[in-house]
């Protein structure tokens, strides 16, 4: 957190303290939220006297195995109610107490958040995507998507009379197409059934990885296309981060970090290609780009 903030639990909520993390939108980290990963991992410190110590038998195994808690602990916690430094925010029920809890940013997500867009920052299409077989189908929906209208793209800059920028597309719906069968492997492995979704739930109704070129204009420049295509892959990185931080599924949240991570990839891979792009207009000699 940029700044210590304070929460309060209603009197007789019985919830963990992830719980009433997430209801006060405050990061903790998360995964299994079953006393299983550790990602939930907290440090406490108690601000007024503790109340009895409950340590579930997960908590304690995942605790020690971590090197977070030692035996003398667990005694002193158990028999004494001394609470011990470090607690599972999944399995901590949080009693009538003051406490100051610290935590470390999610090291499965990128240090930094995207500068989310207005789409990003109002969709709530995580809540309704109810299962992690229906969130692979979405992530097929936005390769497809791409692809298509990159295909388009290229097949109307070829009429126009383009046709550079059109083995440019051409180019970039097969990258699109790579990333589809990649997405199409993993659910094969995973016996998902291919069923793709109509929409993406994406607040404008685009899908989110569809490079914000509409229409052929033989006029755009490499550059341009390249920065459009940025823009496509911006968004699909937005809309992975987006259900990454609004699914409650457990293994959606986890499924959507590792989209997140391959798409800042594919962003990061766009913008070294741009900067060559523009290193060639500058010595004027032309590059070709790869991903
Ligand atoms: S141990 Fe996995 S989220 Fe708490």
């Amino acid at each position: 957190m940029p700044k210590d903030i304070t929460v309060y639990a209603i009197a007789g909520h019985r919830g963990t303290l992830l719980e009433i993390a997430k209801q006060h939108k405050v990061p903790i980290p998360f995964d299994c939220q079953d006393g299983d990963c550790g990602s939930c991992l907290v440090e406490v410190k108690h601000l007024s006297h503790p109340m009895a110590i409950a340590l579930t038998e997960k908590e304690k195994e995942l605790l020690r195995q971590l090197g977070k808690i030692s035996k003398q602990e667990i005694m002193d916690a158990e028999v004494n109610d001394m609470p011990p430094p470090f607690r599972l925010a999944c399995q901590y029920f949080v009693r009538d107490e003051d406490i100051f809890v610290t935590f470390e940013g999610d090291k499965t997500l990128p240090a930094k958040g995207p500068s989310l867009s207005i789409a990003a920052s109002i969709y709530k299409g995580g809540l309704e995507i109810n299962s992690l077989d229906a969130f692979l189908n979405f992530a097929m929906k936005l390769e497809d998507d791409a692809a298509i209208h990159y295909d388009e793209l290229a097949a109307s800059m070829k009429n126009l009379g383009n046709d550079s920028l059109s083995q440019l597309f051409a180019q970039l719906a097969g990258y699109s197409r790579k990333h589809f069968e990649e997405v199409k492997q993993r659910m094969e492995t995973a016996g998902v059934a291919l069923n793709i979704p109509a929409s993406t739930l994406w607040p404008d109704n685009v899908t989110p990885e569809s490079a914000t070129i509409l229409a052929g204009d033989a006029t755009m420049s490499r550059l341009d296309a390249l920065k459009a295509a940025l823009q496509g892959e911006r968004r699909g990185y937005e809309f992975y981060y987006a259900v990454a931080n609004t699914s409650p599924k457990p293994e959606i949240v986890k499924a959507a970090k590792e989209f997140v991570k391959e798409e800042a990839e594919h962003v990061e891979l766009l913008k070294q290609w741009i900067a060559r792009e523009q290193a060639s207009i500058r010595t004027s000699a032309p590059v070709q780009p790869a991903i």
